[in-house]
């Protein structure tokens, strides 16, 4: 799950990638590298640990008109330069974004033939064959060598000598951008955002080959083969902070446009949603990460306004327990990218299963897009922070606009609860203005660990909470449902921990209180996010009380996770993290 970005033309090879690269950079960033191709037909290679501005003082050495780049992630061996893309065997450098499942059987046979290798990736092994299989042709050595390989790619590859790309894709994603006299290749869309006019999305199996005459696309018999183009309409994803110190807080205002966007988009596909979901009686959400807690939010949506069944389960774990599937089931597949491997292929085995497939996502035309029968989009506009924010409220603002629509459609629905959406944008707006968690954020920088507890919906939430803090402040902390921390977690209770219990379902109030004292008494630091007026009197003076402003439960969750987003954020600040790009991780998982 890395990025890799190709460039064609007559401008500075090495500026463009470079550019390509600080766009992808959410999919990691471990490493940065770039190959160009030099005038004289001589490939020049720079790659660093880190992150992509490290890559910037040596660029200036390595000039031409035709590069490829790369941004990674660390699967197979450790962050290092060594370790880091293009890699290079005989005349050829590569860029891989996957994962080879047969590398290290490949890598033996190599090795038993005489070959070294320099990197502990599975990625260098392409290359070694690449070389192998040349005999004058990179497209013919390319289609060669991705007969053997198992798992999933998006290649990019120059060869000295030959002023070309050669490109194939399988399982990860590549987008091939037409300009004027220039071409590029990229693994998604949003790399492409005003750089060329059309863009062409490539499919399982296809080898394009890009030249200064332009694009051919293959099949894997090196058969000539069209593929559809289209404008490139992307928006230009502004790398502009707007006067804000990081992208996560940036993000976190942008909240309420994405509510207010989200519901918009949303009239647009309610109909067609409609006659999807008609005849549906079993609604399965599927998401990863963030993306599941925005499923579980959904899953409470379908349940009560609409009265039919609804299950939530991360995407990996959908794939792999043979899940009940029928032609009157609706799999809701949400994802920020639309890209993350186990939720495209959780979306693409219930499609093959007879289900209706629903894409919830921020990215269309995106992987997951381009399976579903419907696509819901979360008009969130670009998210560049890791941690997601804006677009998990305009995921629960889709899902729970989908929830209303398939309750108002069917006999059992009870939509009196689902009113007030309206009145969100400016509730959010509020919330972030007034919700003070700097004192909070202070209790968690110094805690040995943070329990998030909530019941019922608010444990949806609270479980996000906890991903929250500890995706960007590497503080320990877990998501409860409030009534089972007596059945073991409260032995980790002491004076160092930290319960965070969220209320906002007043009839489940008193109840989530009684967790919050049990807390307490075993002598553990208690703050409450709350917009019931009788916990404030029940806890004022015993745990910290941070007020919201009130709502209707089931909206809750858009004010709720407001404030853990916001206590996510200023704690991670506090502990000199950088919330924009924790440690290990990366934004779009394109990998299982
Ligand atoms: C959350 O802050 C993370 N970035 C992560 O959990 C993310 O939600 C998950 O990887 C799923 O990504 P997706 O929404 O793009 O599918």
């Amino acid at each position: 799950m890395c990025g890799i970005i190709g460039y064609l033309g007559k401008k500075n090879a090495a500026d463009e990638v470079f550019c390509g690269l600080q766009r992808l950079e959410y999919r990691g960033y471990d490493s940065a590298g770039a190959a160009v191709l030099s005038a004289d037909g001589k490939i020049s290679v720079v790659k660093k640990q880190g992150r992509v501005d490290n890559l910037k003082p040596y660029l200036k050495d390595i000039a031409g008109a035709t590069g490829i780049g790369h941004t990674r992630w660390a699967t197979h061996g450790k962050p290092s330069d060594a370790n880091a893309h293009p890699h290079v065997a005989g005349g050829i450098a590569l860029v891989h974004n996957g994962i080879i499942e047969n590398y290290a059987e490949l890598k033996s046979a190599l090795e038993a033939c005489g070959e070294t290798f320099l990197s502990e990736t599975d990625s260098e092994v392409i290359a070694k064959l690449l070389s192998k299989n040349f005999k004058g042709d990179l497209i013919c050595a390319l289609a060669e060598t991705v007969k053997v390989l198992k798992g999933s790619y998006a290649l990019m590859a120059i060869c000295e000598g030959n002023n070309s790309i050669a490109v194939a894709k399988y399982r990860s994603s590549v987008i091939l951008g037409y300009g004027e006299n220039e071409y590029f290749c990229a693994s998604d869309e949003p790399a492409l955002a005003g750089k060329c006019k059309e863009i062409c999305v490539l499919d399982d199996g296809d080898i394009a080959c890009i030249t200064p005459d332009g694009i051919e696309i293959y099949n894997g018999n090196l058969q000539r083969i069209i593929r559809e183009k289209k404008p490139n309409t992307g928006a230009e994803q502004s790398l502009d902070l707007g006067g804000y110190p990081h992208y996560m807080l940036k993000e976190l205002h942008e909240i309420p446009v994405a509510v207010e966007n989200t519901a918009k988009a949303f009239e647009g596909v309610s109909a067609k949603l409609k006659s999807a979901l008609n005849g549906v009686d079993r609604i399965i959400l599927v998401g990863c990460g963030t993306a599941y807690h925005a499923g579980l939010a959904g899953k409470r949506y379908f349940e009560q306004f609409a009265r039919v069944p609804a299950e939530c389960d991360t995407a990996g774990e959908f794939r792999y327990k043979n899940p009940v599937i029928t032609e009157r089931t609706a799999v809701f597949a949400v994802s920020q990218s639309g890209e993350t491997a186990d939720t495209v292929e959780a979306a693409r085995l219930a499609r093959g299963l007879g289900a209706k497939v629903i894409a919830v996502t921020n990215v269309l035309n995106s992987a997951l897009t381009r399976i579903a029968d419907v696509t819901v989009p979360v008009s969130a506009g670009p998210e560049i922070c890791v941690a997601a924010t804006k677009s998990y409220i305009g995921q629960i603002t889709a899902l729970y606009l989908c929830a209303v629509g398939f309750a108002k459609n069917g006999s059992n629905g009870n939509c009196a609860f689902a009113d007030g959406l309206e009145a969100m944008p400016k509730l959010c707006k509020k919330t972030l203005a007034q919700v003070n968690t700097y004192s909070l954020a202070n209790m968690c920088a110094l805690s040995s660990g943070v329990y998030f507890l909530g019941r019922d919906i608010d444990y949806a939430v609270a479980l996000e909470g906890s991903l929250k803090l500890k995706e960007v402040s590497y503080i320990h902390s877990e998501g409860y449902p409030a009534g089972e921390l007596k059945h073991g977690t409260l032995a980790l209770i002491d004076e160092n921990a930290v319960a965070v219990a969220l209320i906002f379902d007043e009839t489940l109030a008193g109840k989530t209180v009684c967790a919050v004292e049990q807390v307490l008494s075993r002598g553990g630091k208690a703050a409450v996010i709350t917009n019931v007026e009788s916990v404030k009197k029940a806890l004022s003076g015993r745990a910290l009380v941070l007020e919201t402003c009130a709502c209707g439960k089931f909206l809750s969750p858009l004010v709720s996770a407001i404030a853990v987003q916001k206590l996510a954020y200023e704690t991670a600040v506090i502990l000199g993290r950088d919330p924009d790009k924790p440690r290990n991780l990366a934004k779009s998982v394109t990998v299982e």
